[in-house]
């Protein structure tokens, strides 16, 4: 079965993608399964200089999800650029990097950046990471400044640009609709819940940046209302996460009004969860009717 799904600057074999953060650069999982197999791989975020991240603990389990303020670690744009994209790129499968910064010369810079490598085929700026202290999130929920950074990025960057939309607002169409006029190709949403844990022996919260990200099956029933509500306002192609853990799942997303998606919490438990997925996906649309992946994306309209 035809599994591919063609989206600017990104040519799929199969709609299915780890999600920035759950994947790190790929190094580990690549210990597990081939890379090749995965549609796309979205990177864990990049910004001007190496960044630490935020004190520990930062991650901590709920009744129904997990909460992380990992706090955009990462060894920094130029690093990546000279030794994690060589090393995904010896892989058939698209990549695609994610941006983040706390200023708009932050984010200009990051996105200039990867110009120097066509071995990224697009970006995903990320303006709605919720646990970083500096800027960050008046970008995701502000729809002024949201264009803003996106009109930004295009301008300095040679690639597609996919934004990546924050939950954490009133109203997500007004915020699609801002970044699909500053010239964004494409969005991905979404990213995490803001949300709070306490430990009950010292009555502190349980993370030490207090409040963390949202994140697993929790939070799909969310993602997919914002996916239905933007796709009929909005016409560049999304990318759907939140959630994810199985090829039922991946369907549920695509009549919602994706185009693809990316699988991220559901890496911790099951390290094999997007081959998994891949290889259950045909069995899973011809049980319901469809006979390829544009076939759901053509026929959502009816069904939507
Ligand atoms: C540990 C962790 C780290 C993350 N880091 C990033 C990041 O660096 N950049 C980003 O855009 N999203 C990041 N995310 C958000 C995910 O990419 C994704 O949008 C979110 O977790 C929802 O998908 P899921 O429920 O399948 O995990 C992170 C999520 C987790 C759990």
């Amino acid at each position: 079965m035809n599994l591919s799904v063609k989206l600017p600057g990104l040519n799929l074999k199969n709609p299915i993608m780890p999600a920035s953060g759950c994947f790190g650069f790929g190094k580990e999982y690549s210990e597990y399964y081939d890379l090749s197999l995965l549609g796309g791989v979205m990177m864990k975020a990049a910004t001007q200089f190496e960044r630490l991240g935020n004190p520990t603990p930062r991650v901590a389990e709920t009744s129904a999800g997990m909460l992380n303020a990992i706090g955009l670690q990462n060894p920094g744009v130029q690093q990546i650029i000279d030794h994690e994209v060589p090393r995904l790129a010896k892989y058939d499968t698209s990549i695609i990097a994610n941006i983040a910064g706390s200023s708009i010369e932050e984010y200009e810079f990051v996105a200039a950046s990867f110009n120097q490598t066509t071995d990224v085929d697009a970006l995903e700026l990320n303006i709605s990471c919720p646990n970083v202290k500096e800027g960050g999130i008046q970008f995701g929920t502000d729809p002024f400044m949201a264009k803003k950074v996106t009109e930004v990025v295009k301008k300095a960057s040679n690639k597609p640009v996919y934004v990546k939309l924050s939950p954490n607002v009133h109203n997500i169409v007004e915020m699609a609709k801002a970044v699909e006029e500053a010239g964004a190709d494409g969005l991905s949403m979404i990213n995490t819940l803001t949300g709070m844990k306490i430990h009950l022996p010292s009555r502190k919260p349980l993370i030490a940046n207090k409040t963390g990200g949202l994140s697993g099956p929790a939070i799909k029933p969310v993602a997919i209302r914002m996916i239905y509500e933007v796709r009929q306002q909005v016409s560049i192609p999304i990318i759907g996460m939140g959630g994810i853990t199985s090829a039922e799942d991946v369907l549920e997303y695509l009549i919602a009004g994706a185009d693809a998606v990316a699988v991220g919490t559901a890496n911790f438990q099951n390290p094999f969860v997007c081959v998994d997925i891949i290889n259950e996906l045909p069995e899973v649309l011809e049980q319901y009717g469809f006979n390829s992946i544009e076939d759901v994306i053509e026929k959502r309209g009816i069904t939507v």
